[in-house]
């Protein structure tokens, strides 16, 4: 987190005192990044799965599925990270602009303010991209078709709707530009919330912030290597068994 946010003048006393001072706020903000940036980092690996073919993939659906109510706890669970972790942030913010008295035109305040509009615009990109994208893989709501199709064994085949998703320059162009704002997010986000969870030292802050950023770009790697897979036909569908795919 940068800058200095204030104390909130209504904060409630009956409030837990992480949700009733700025630095439990920061540090509400931090802990929900560091669950998101868990899961980002699971769901890669799990999704990663698709380049050992079609059986690894949707064995991998098909247990996650399997699941049951857990998978449900989980959802909300992330649900409520993203919902605490963007709630706060906009407080934050809002704080710091209140205890700003002006807008002074200093090199290091230009770039809080820019730092801090990165990561409010990638943010939202961001957010917007996980609805399009629940909306188009776990929703099905654009090709209702993808609903249908199963593999030989009767599983959901989430390998040939990754490869007809992908199979729209459109759809993988977007997804390389979500990612890699993400990816924008998470090399400050990581090294930020470091900071914020008091961690770092002087000596340790540059090990931190190349650290976060080394791993914001292998994780961008690690998701654009398939849509890029896909339109260079390294991960293909029969083309007879699929009007979508390649
Ligand atoms: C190449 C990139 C990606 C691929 C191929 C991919 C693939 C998928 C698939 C196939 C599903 C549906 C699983 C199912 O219902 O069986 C899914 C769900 C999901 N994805 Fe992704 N994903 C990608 C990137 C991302 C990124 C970058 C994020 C987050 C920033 C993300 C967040 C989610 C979420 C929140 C769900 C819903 C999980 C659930 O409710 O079960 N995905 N993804």
């Amino acid at each position: 987190m940068s800058g200095s946010a204030s104390s909130s003048k209504n904060s409630c006393s009956c409030c837990l005192p992480l949700f009733s001072s700025s630095i439990g706020r920061k540090w509400i903000v931090a802990l929900t990044g560091i669950v998101l940036v868990l899961f980002v980092i699971g769901h890669l690996i799990g999704n990663l799965s698709i380049f050992l073919g079609p059986d690894a993939i949707n064995a991998y659906a098909l247990f996650l599925q399997g699941l049951g109510e857990i998978l449900w706890v989980i959802r909300l669970f992330l649900l409520a990270c993203v919902v605490l972790h963007i709630w706060f942030t906009i407080t934050l913010w809002r704080e710091n602009m209140k205890a700003r008295p002006q807008k002074y035109a200093v090199k290091n305040d230009l770039q809080t303010t820019s730092y801090a509009r990165l990561m409010r615009l990638s943010g939202l990109v961001v957010l917007a991209f996980v609805l399009f994208h629940l909306a188009e893989f776990t929703w099905q709501a654009f090709t209702p078709e993808y609903k249908t199709w199963v593999d030989a064994q009767g599983r959901h085949d989430v390998y040939r709707m990754v490869i007809a998703g992908f199979s729209s320059p459109f759809v993988s162009g977007f997804y390389i530009l979500a990612i890699g704002l993400l990816a924008m997010h998470l090399s400050h986000g990581i090294a930020s919330l470091f900071q914020t969870l008091g961690i770092t030292t002087a000596k340790m802050r540059p090990v931190f912030e190349k650290g976060g950023r080394t791993l914001a770009w292998v994780i961008f790697a690690g998701y654009v290597s398939i849509p890029l897979a896909v339109f260079f036909g390294l991960l293909r569908y029969p083309a007879a068994a699929c009007s979508l795919c390649h």
